[in-house]
């Protein structure tokens, strides 16, 4: 699809949650190039507001900045009541975090708080645009899962049951929103080379650029259900799916990620 029809679609105005970095940045960014008026949402308001300023300069599009914390309550609530004057359109769910722990020596103030940012505030989000997008009759959903998300993965179990969730969610609303001509598609990433891995307390030696895996979800909305972006998305999918049983798929994937985990973050052999 051509940058106007995809416009004509969505537009004219894009919700993108997660803009202050990564793969939300880089979204923020390219539906610019595309002529979205965008509201970013992200807690660092300088951040919000420098990348506002760039993207009205640069694109000429305009651009609501508006800093919150959306694994508060309230706060998918408070987002829509901001928005409901705009003509969205389009809305790419990027905000999320990662943790590495076992789960009994973690941090359980940041593993719910996890729970409520990756899941809750996805589905409330999902719940309340998708109904104004089946009223207008016209949308598109990204939300954002991971590889991890097809089975557990030991050293991070909270964060891939997380992404299990979003994934479940999307195929579903796939199905539930089509008929109402609303896109959703869920993409499930492997590594991505952004600020995940610093806050995970992960490190990559192979990751995907975040510009390259916005670009190919932006293409394939309204065509798949779900993206494996990238070569090396597909490969790490492909090698261990169709092959390997649940359990040991649980096995090689912890095994994997040992080698991504710090070790001060994570001693596995407790
Ligand atoms: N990078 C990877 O390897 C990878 C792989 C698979 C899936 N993913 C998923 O991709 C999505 C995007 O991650 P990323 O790689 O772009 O990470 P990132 O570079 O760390 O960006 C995360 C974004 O989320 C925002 N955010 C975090 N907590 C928030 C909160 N409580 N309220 C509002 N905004 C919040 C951050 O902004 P503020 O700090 O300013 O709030 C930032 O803009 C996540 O769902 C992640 O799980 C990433």
């Amino acid at each position: 699809m051509n940058k106007s029809n995809f416009l004509k679609k969505y537009g004219s105005w894009a919700i993108v949650t997660g803009a202050t970095d990564g793969l939300g940045k880089q979204f923020a960014e390219q539906l610019a190039e595309i002529g979205f008026n965008l509201v970013i949402v992200a807690r660092r308001k300088n951040l919000l507001d420098g990348l506002s300023k760039r993207l009205n300069e640069t694109y000429k599009v305009e651009c609501l900045a508006i800093d919150l914390d959306l694994s508060a309550n309230d706060a998918v609530g408070l987002l829509y009541e901001k928005t409901n004057h705009l003509d969205i359109g389009l809305i790419v769910a990027a905000a999320g975090f990662g943790t590495s722990a076992n789960l009994i020596e973690a941090d359980i103030k940041l593993e719910k708080q996890l729970i409520d940012l990756n899941c809750r505030c996805l589905m409330e989000m999902s719940h309340v645009y998708g109904k104004k997008f089946t009223a207008q009759k016209r949308g598109g959903m990204i939300l954002i899962s991971s590889l991890l998300g097809f089975h557990g993965a030991f050293g991070t179990a909270n964060y891939a049951a997380s992404k299990a969730y979003v994934q479940a969610l999307g195929e579903a609303l796939y199905f539930e929103l089509k008929k109402h001509k609303v896109d959703v598609l869920t993409v499930a990433p492997g590594p991505i080379n952004t600020g995940f891995a610093a806050t995970a307390g992960m490190q990559f030696s192979m990751a995907l650029k975040p510009e390259n895996v916005a670009r190919e979800s932006l293409a394939s909305l309204g065509k798949k259900i779900t993206l494996l972006p990238g070569f090396l998305s597909k490969f790490l999918y492909l090698s261990l799916y169709p092959l390997v049983f649940r359990n040991l798929k649980v096995m090689v994937m912890g095994m994997v990620m040992k080698t991504m985990i710090k070790k001060t973050w994570l001693n596995l052999k407790k």
